[in-house]
């Protein structure tokens, strides 16, 4: 008999993922009591498909849901952590928008993720965000936000925007000039026109606007900004235009924040780890070690402990 090649790759892959679901019963939650620590990173260690297929051969042969056996099994943040990792990264940001937006009304944590998503992120986990919680995204800013920061979010999700490398360098320098018109040299802000340049210019083109405002004013644009706005509106706008500049930098920021002085900011630290290690994560960790003189990994086993800190120490990766 001759077996296709494909075949055998399919047998395989799904004998391998098949041992898998078994381990996981096997090891979690059979009377040996749970051992946390084996089934952690194992999942740690799936990328997002095989996280997919885990959750579905464990439905197939056990006709249960692995998520709820996991909130069964874990507690605190360490499941926190475990259950959003286990989505994919378009049902994650829905998650943790409608949670820091809805649930904890954290508006600076659903500024940071919005504002730090690219338009065909956004597009996508709008779709995904209607499908999960049957309310369109626009409905809940509308709803949790107010003012000029309201008005940013919402133009921010639905404005699609350009997603290619190129930029012109004619356009920077015009909008630099309309942003100094209308903040610095004036007296009071004209907000409007900060939303719209903010939500209508491609990412590439933002951080050319933010170098020419340099040249030209002698401070950088979010100077500008912090000067002229506040709170989270303020804090939106300096988002998107970090996010141009340097993400990594960005969510090494971040991260510092929640972790810097007395107690840590967990919830943060769960956001930011899990959904940036599929995404960017070797640039944050660079940005840290650089900015912070210590690695992310040290600074996260400084301040977590147990299978809470393993967890996360196995998304981080190496120590570098
Ligand atoms: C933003 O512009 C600066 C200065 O021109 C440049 O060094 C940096 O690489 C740019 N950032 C991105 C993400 O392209």
């Amino acid at each position: 008999m001759i077996v296709k090649p494909l075949l055998i790759c399919a047998v395989l892959s799904s004998s391998i993922t098949l041992s898998l679901s078994l381990s996981l019963n096997f090891l979690a939650f059979t009377g040996y009591g749970c051992d946390t620590k084996a089934v952690i990173d194992i999942l740690a260690h799936r990328d997002a498909t095989q996280r997919a297929y885990i959750q579905h051969e464990y439905r197939t042969m056990y006709s249960k849901e692995l998520l709820k056996r996991l909130s069964s099994e874990l507690s605190g943040r360490l499941e926190d952590a475990v259950l959003l990792w286990m989505h994919d990264p378009a049902g994650r940001d829905a998650e943790v928008i409608r949670k820091t937006l809805v649930m904890d009304q954290n508006l600076e944590a659903a500024t940071e993720v919005i504002c730090s998503r690219a338009p065909s992120q956004i597009q996508y986990l709008r779709q995904v965000y209607y499908s999960k919680f049957g309310v369109v995204l626009e409905q809940d800013i509308e709803m949790m936000t107010s003012g000029d920061h309201k008005r940013m979010l919402l133009r921010y999700v639905s404005t699609p925007r350009y997603e290619g490398p190129e930029v012109s360098r004619e356009i920077a320098e015009k909008d630099a000039k309309v942003l100094y018109k209308a903040g610095e040299k004036r007296f009071g802000t004209d907000e409007k026109t900060f939303i719209q340049i903010f939500s209508e210019r491609s990412r590439p083109q933002l951080n050319a606007t933010n170098s020419c405002y340099h040249e030209l004013y002698g401070h950088s644009l979010k100077k500008a900004i912090k000067k002229e706005t506040s709170g989270n509106f303020c804090y939106a706008l300096l988002t998107t235009v970090r996010c141009a500049e340097n993400p990594g930098k960005f969510f090494a920021k971040v991260l510092r924040k929640a972790m810097k002085g007395f107690g840590t900011d967990d919830s943060t630290l769960i956001r930011v780890i899990v959904t940036r290690t599929e995404f960017d994560m070797q640039y944050i960790k660079a940005e840290y070690v650089k900015k912070y003189k210590k690695t992310l990994n040290d600074a996260v086993h400084s301040e977590t402990s147990g299978n809470y800190r393993a967890f996360l120490l196995s998304l981080l990766g190496p120590n570098e």
